[in-house]
């Protein structure tokens, strides 16, 4: 399937069975206005948190000095990923909290974690003072509903690995969020391909909404992948075999590992051409599909 030429001239080519992956290099903000209505069946996705990384990029998103622009940046995305996705589709959002920075101006890289290092650090949002929690996770799926999606479950990501924190005041968090939203009241949801073990050995019974999974680091990424695990129950419960997935924050390809892994059909949009090129690297090695409970 063709579509219209995006402002930079891409021309969207629907990936095949054969060839199930595809990467657009290029500001999600333009790139998705090039794909076509109602195409995906899915999309599941993790946007840079706010002031948490610096991608090294001049169009990146998460480095807005308001953090009401960087909300307004995500919805507009959000509000077009609604769009290329069917009537039936579901949309699958990872995102954390995160703390006001305190005044600080920027953060030293971390010998174990060179992604940490920032050369920028956002001031604290009006209102908010030193020390404080931001519900942006919890804004971000507030706005969203307001944009016209229908919030409709919380998933907590609960993670037993998470990083230390040397905080003495506070409990260490452990968690973050994965928001489902839909399309419309009525949607694809196949609950019977992710049941889980019923308590007592009795059966199956309908997955909850904490998960509980290790993060699962890719080395050659100085960021946060997702765990192929968090990915899964998102893509057997949202679609089908065959179907295509959107991942409009593709990073190391994650969702793509996953998609050719299930034999789905996957397109995702990266800003960074160090990350395109991983992402390709990274899908490329996937051979057999995975079969699942064997
Ligand atoms: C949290 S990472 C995604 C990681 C991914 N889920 C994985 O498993 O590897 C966010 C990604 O968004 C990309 N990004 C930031 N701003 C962008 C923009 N405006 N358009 C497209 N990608 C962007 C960053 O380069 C980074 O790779």
């Amino acid at each position: 399937m063709k579509n219209k030429p995006s402002e930079q001239g891409r021309v969207f080519d629907e990936p095949s069975a054969e060839h199930p992956l595809q990467v657009l290099h290029g500001d999600t903000r333009d790139t998705i206005r090039s794909l076509p209505d109602n195409t995906f069946h899915c999309v599941v996705t993790s946007p840079p948190y706010w002031g948490v990384r610096d991608y090294g990029v001049a169009e990146q998103i998460g480095a807005e000095p308001d953090l009401n622009d960087y909300i307004r940046n995500l919805v507009a995305v959000f509000s077009e990923v609604r769009r290329v996705l069917h009537s039936e589709g579901t949309f699958w959002l990872n995102i954390g909290n995160t703390y006001t920075s305190g005044g600080r101006k920027w953060r030293q890289a971390d010998s174990k974690n060179k992604g940490r290092a920032m050369s920028y650090r956002p001031p604290t949002p009006e209102g908010l003072k030193k020390k404080d929690l931001i519900g942006v996770a919890w804004m971000l799926a507030m706005a969203c509903q307001q944009e016209g999606w229908y919030l409709r479950n919380d998933i907590i990501w609960y993670k037993p690995n998470c990083q230390p924190e040397s905080v003495k005041d506070r409990f260490t968090v452990s968690h973050e969020y994965l928001f489902m939203f839909s399309k419309s009241e009525r949607y694809f949801f196949n609950q019977d391909a992710i049941l889980e073990p019923a308590l007592n050995g009795n059966g199956l019974k309908n997955k909850r909404t904490v998960w509980s999974i290790n993060t699962e680091p890719y080395p050659e990424a100085h960021f946060a992948v997702f765990p192929r695990a968090l990915i899964r129950p998102c893509v057997l419960a949202a679609t089908k075999e065959n179907d295509l997935i959107l991942d409009p924050f593709y990073g190391s390809g994650t969702v793509g590992v996953v998609a050719k892994e299930l034999r789905r059909r996957c397109v995702g949009i990266e800003i960074k051409r160090d990350y395109v090129e991983m992402a390709k690297r990274r899908t490329r090695a996937v051979q057999q599909p995975l079969i699942l409970g064997g």
